[in-house]
């Protein structure tokens, strides 16, 4: 708190607060409140366009050589999806191009880790994630899976599509007031959780998406880049239940030795 009080008050001195700024401060706090919902939380969307959670992550993750990098949550993580088997599609409805999302996880020094769990979630063409889609059922494009005994995991999911971060309260005006857009490149967002490792929350990204250079929460990092592989109709190694054209994306997943942390708690129920 000495800290805060210290930080806050030199804060109002630098720029010399006006009554007229503070009213406007306390109207957008207030404004950040009233918005905020058991299906929207504004004042980590705050945190994630002021480049806070990334700092917090950085601070957080002093990870051992070789284990993945980690990056933001986003608001659109729900607990208590439905565990699925190795190969399950995601997808409950058409949402894109299939994609066959496959990898192991394993430890830092390269050994499997079997019964991990990896959970899913990403956003269909129409750029929305199922809880932000009243046209979607509820475990539309999220899952979780546990690791085979080589630590292979592998899901259905669609290529994902680049989207805006919710751009429709404070956090938008806020934007829109410092010249800055509201996007963020494709991803596929993974949490791995698994006895005796660190938690592991991170993205794939698109290598080859917009916005990588821009991200409006700056959640990028480059060792999470992947090629999103182009696959011909009747490829033999198509996953069944693929007829068309797909893609393929594989990311292995290293955790860090150490405890697991508790579910985050967003205030959402599943
Ligand atoms: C997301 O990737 O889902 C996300 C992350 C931070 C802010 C908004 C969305
Ligand atoms: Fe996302």
């Amino acid at each position: 708190m000495s800290a805060l009080v210290e930080h806050l008050h030199r804060f109002v001195l630098d720029v010399k607060l006006t009554p007229e700024e503070w009213r406007e401060a306390i109207s957008l706090l207030t404004a950040t409140g009233h918005i905020t919902s058991e299906e929207r939380q504004e004042f980590i969307l705050w945190s994630d366009a002021l480049g806070v959670s990334m700092l917090v992550d950085a601070l957080e993750h002093d990870l051992p050589p070789r284990a993945t990098e980690s990056t933001v949550l986003g608001p659109f993580y729900v607990p208590g999806s439905p565990l699925r088997e190795y190969g399950a599609n995601i997808a409950s409805q058409p949402a894109g191009d299939p994609t066959w999302v496959f990898g192991r996880v394993l430890t830092t020094e390269g050994e499997p880790i079997a019964g991990a769990e990896v959970d899913v979630w990403q956003n269909g063409d129409n750029e929305l994630y199922a809880v932000q889609d009243p046209g979607a059922p509820e475990d539309h494009l999220r899952a979780r899976f546990r690791t085979r005994d080589d630590g292979a995991y592998g899901f259905i999911g669609v290529r994902p599509v680049p989207y805006s971060i919710p751009s429709d309260g404070p956090v938008g005006q806020m934007l829109q007031a410092t010249g800055r857009h509201p996007w963020r490149p494709a991803h596929i967002h993974l949490t791995v959780r698994a006895p005796g490792r660190r938690t592991l929350t991170t993205h794939i990204f698109d290598a080859t998406s917009e916005y990588l250079d821009s991200d409006a929460v700056f959640a990028v990092k480059p060792s999470l880049l992947r090629e999103f592989v182009r696959r011909s109709p009747g490829d033999p190694e198509a996953p069944p239940g693929i007829d068309g054209a797909w893609y393929s994306v594989e990311t292995d997943l290293v955790l860090a030795a150490g405890d697991a942390d508790e579910p985050v708690d967003h205030g959402r129920t599943a």
